[in-house]
């Protein structure tokens, strides 16, 4: 018998969850969210389907409903794992988009499909060739932040996590690194691989600047600063620590600085702070227009109606899952040589 998710006893079953993000939103604000909460959780029972959230989208979200949390490539990860008959995204369209491409015969649902990327955006299939026309025999490297189409002229996807063990795992002293000019940057200064970019940004990191990091500096003694790679250079030269959303994560969790300012999307510092007693977040920081596009209401509405659902033209889908594969089978093959 379907559950009336506004029994006032469902809302009373998820009080609970107020304690994982009470640090970071207002009691006053709870009653808006705890019955969507509640209609979610029910939801995803009844429907055997899992929440993958981005560590960006906002704490009612992350640590409400969201079954796995994490950066790009943890998403892709898990979501190969999955028994569920329906992932819900919560993240931008081309997450659900490698989402559905590991599991094309599982619903994959996008509460919204306008969710987009500035440098998905940046970048079409035709693009692509034209750059094999010119560098002939290049192996070609596309960020997973593009469309399907995008990955389907590539030979293999990477991420911020493992943008640099991609680029080296090809053996080749030239690669063609799409579309984020500054992510290629950074992987560029550690590598002695030849990299041909594209002028793709970020617009949430593109905006961060060095002298903005310096001014905080200035302000606070002991402030760590931490940055994602799709900064551009001169703030990744000003940060201590640059690394994925998860590497970033795992940097205050694990070090435990004094006071750290994340150099990113302004949920990730509500998402870490929210556990984390014993250190200080500074917080400028920059909103991604398309990931906040996702709230609990329309993700309550996904499951519902079980739409918008992301499709794929199979002739596309074949290949660039491949190009998600491959990236995947390099992760693995690391893990082995650790594990031996
Ligand atoms: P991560 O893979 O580091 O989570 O980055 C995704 C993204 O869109 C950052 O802007
Ligand atoms: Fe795209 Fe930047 Fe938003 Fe990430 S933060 S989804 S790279 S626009």
């Amino acid at each position: 018998m379907p559950v009336n998710h506004t029994d006032p006893r469902s809302i009373e079953n998820v009080a609970h969850l107020y304690e994982r993000v009470k640090k970071v939103i207002p009691d006053i604000e709870w009653p808006i969210h705890a019955p969507h909460i509640a209609a979610i959780n029910e939801l995803k029972r009844e429907k055997n389907a899992v929440i993958l959230a981005h560590n960006y989208q906002t704490p009612e979200i992350y640590h409400c409903v969201a079954d796995i949390t994490g950066d790009s490539l943890a998403l892709a990860q898990r979501a190969v794992d999955t028994d569920a008959d329906v992932i819900v995204l919560a993240g931008v369209h081309f997450m659900a988009e490698t989402a559905k491409l590991l599991n094309p015969d599982k619903t994959v649902l996008m509460p919204d499909l306008d969710a987009g990327c500035s440098l998905a955006e940046s970048i079409t299939a035709a693009d692509v060739r034209r750059l094999r026309e010119q560098y002939p025999g290049v192996p070609v490297v596309t960020y997973v932040n593009t469309s399907a189409e995008v990955k389907a002229e590539c030979d293999i996807c990477c991420t911020s996590g493992n943008a640099l063990a991609i680029v080296e795992s090809l053996g080749s002293d030239r690669v063609i690194f799409l579309p984020d000019e500054y992510l290629a940057a950074y992987v560029a200064e550690q590598t002695d691989v030849e990299i041909i970019t594209w002028q793709g940004h970020c617009e949430v990191h593109e905006r961060f600047t060095a002298e903005e990091l310096e001014s905080f500096r200035a302000g606070h003694d002991d402030l760590t600063i931490i940055a994602h790679p799709e900064c551009p250079p001169d703030v990744l030269a000003t940060s201590d620590f640059v690394g994925s959303t998860a590497q970033m994560q795992d940097y205050v969790l694990n070090e435990r600085p004094a006071k750290v300012l994340m150099v990113t999307e302004c949920s990730m510092s509500d998402n870490v702070s929210a556990g984390v007693d014993d250190v200080e977040f500074i917080r400028p920081c920059n909103l991604c227009p398309h990931m906040k596009k996702i709230t609990l209401a329309n993700i309550r509405e996904s499951l519902e109606s079980l739409s918008p659902a992301i499709e794929i033209d199979p002739a596309i889908a074949v290949r660039a899952r491949a190009a998600v594969e491959r990236m995947l089978d390099v992760g693995r093959s690391k893990m082995t040589e650790v594990a031996a």
